[in-house]
């Protein structure tokens, strides 16, 4: 049981916030819970002074833009939508390893960020960090599992100064956060900051982007639908990802050379260790039917993932 109580981290934020900000400020808000607490929590120590910008890097999930807006514009915070697709793809292009996809996107991420600060002005750059992101990320004594983008991917000179309010929190804080301050973003499943980037496995061109986008959008949905039926109980996170590997299959009567889906489902509490969730295999059924029906072109393979973190993480890279 967590002794976190929003109510004091609300009046010490309250409290010690606008100290601390003392000028125009900038939000990366991605839609997520983190983001979106980290700009509520701020927009009420500092109000007017926070602009949120929403980045579509070309790696969200399907028709994530548009929900992200209505959260944005429930939130009633100034904010700014800005569509950078091109250049992730452009910077991404030829990239395989995970660690450089992530530092990629990192400096990519604050680089639009510093164009848009420059353009608003803005001293500092509030960012949603909690606690798994940095102890991950290494550093210390610490190994470096991976750079989570919002920490390992930081430039070393910055323009703006970090503040980073949610910082000593965990994911079940966050969430309780969430609720007190009426957010109903508290049961959106994590999302991770670098996308759908680290879901393709290999290059994520914009075309195995859509790919993957497509089958995360159909294992997300054929897992809420039979979670509001009550096959099963809620995931904590499932997703789709897509490998680089292509195996042999048969259409019709026609040899197919496809590529591989994996789907993945964990139960976690705070996402530094997860358990792999037992789907039940109708559902597997209809997960893989549909994905391979509607990218028939493109896979006739999908997976299931059974690893638990340890030894696994929750996303592939
Ligand atoms: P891993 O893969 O490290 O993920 O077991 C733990 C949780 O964090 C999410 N995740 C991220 N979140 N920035 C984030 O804000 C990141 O770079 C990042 N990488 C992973 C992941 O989806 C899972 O919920």
């Amino acid at each position: 049981m967590s002794l976190f109580s929003p109510e004091k981290f609300m009046e010490s934020a309250l409290k010690n916030l606008p100290k601390e900000i003392d000028g125009p400020a900038i939000i990366a808000v991605s839609g997520g819970v983190d983001s979106t607490v980290a700009a509520a929590a701020v927009a009420k120590a500092i109000g007017e002074d926070l602009l949120a910008v929403y980045v579509d890097t070309g790696y969200m999930r399907l028709n994530e833009t548009e929900a992200i807006e209505e959260i944005l514009r429930n939130l009633g915070l100034k904010y700014k939508i800005v569509d950078a697709s091109t250049r992730f793809y452009e910077a991404l292009s030829g990239v395989i390893d995970p660690e450089v996809k992530r530092k990629t996107i990192g400096e990519l991420f604050i680089q639009v960020f510093e164009e848009i600060a420059d353009e608003y002005g803005g001293d500092y750059l509030i960012q949603g960090t909690i606690a798994p992101d940095w102890i991950e990320s290494g550093g210390g004594l610490r190994d470096t599992i991976k750079s989570h983008h919002n920490v390992g991917g930081l430039p070393e000179k910055m323009n703006m100064k970090i503040v980073e309010p949610l910082r000593d929190l965990y994911k079940d804080e966050v969430r309780t956060l969430a609720r007190h301050l009426d957010l109903d973003v508290a049961e959106r499943q994590p999302f991770p900051g670098p996308g759908l980037a680290v879901r393709v496995i290999g290059e994520a061109t914009p075309e195995r982007t859509e790919i993957v986008r497509q089958a995360c959008h159909i294992a997300e949905d054929e897992i809420d639908k039979a979670v509001e039926n009550g096959e099963m109980e809620s995931p904590w996170q499932y997703f789709a990802v897509l490998l680089p590997v292509q195996t042999v299959g048969v259409q019709g009567d026609v040899r197919a050379y496809g590529n591989t889906v994996a789907v993945r489902a964990v139960q976690s509490f705070d996402a530094m260790t997860a358990q792999a969730s037992e789907i039940p295999w109708a559902v597997q059924q209809r997960i893989s039917r549909r994905i391979t029906n509607t990218l028939k072109s493109e896979i006739n393979r999908v997976v299931y993932d059974i690893t638990d973190k340890p030894p696994g993480t929750i996303e592939w890279e």
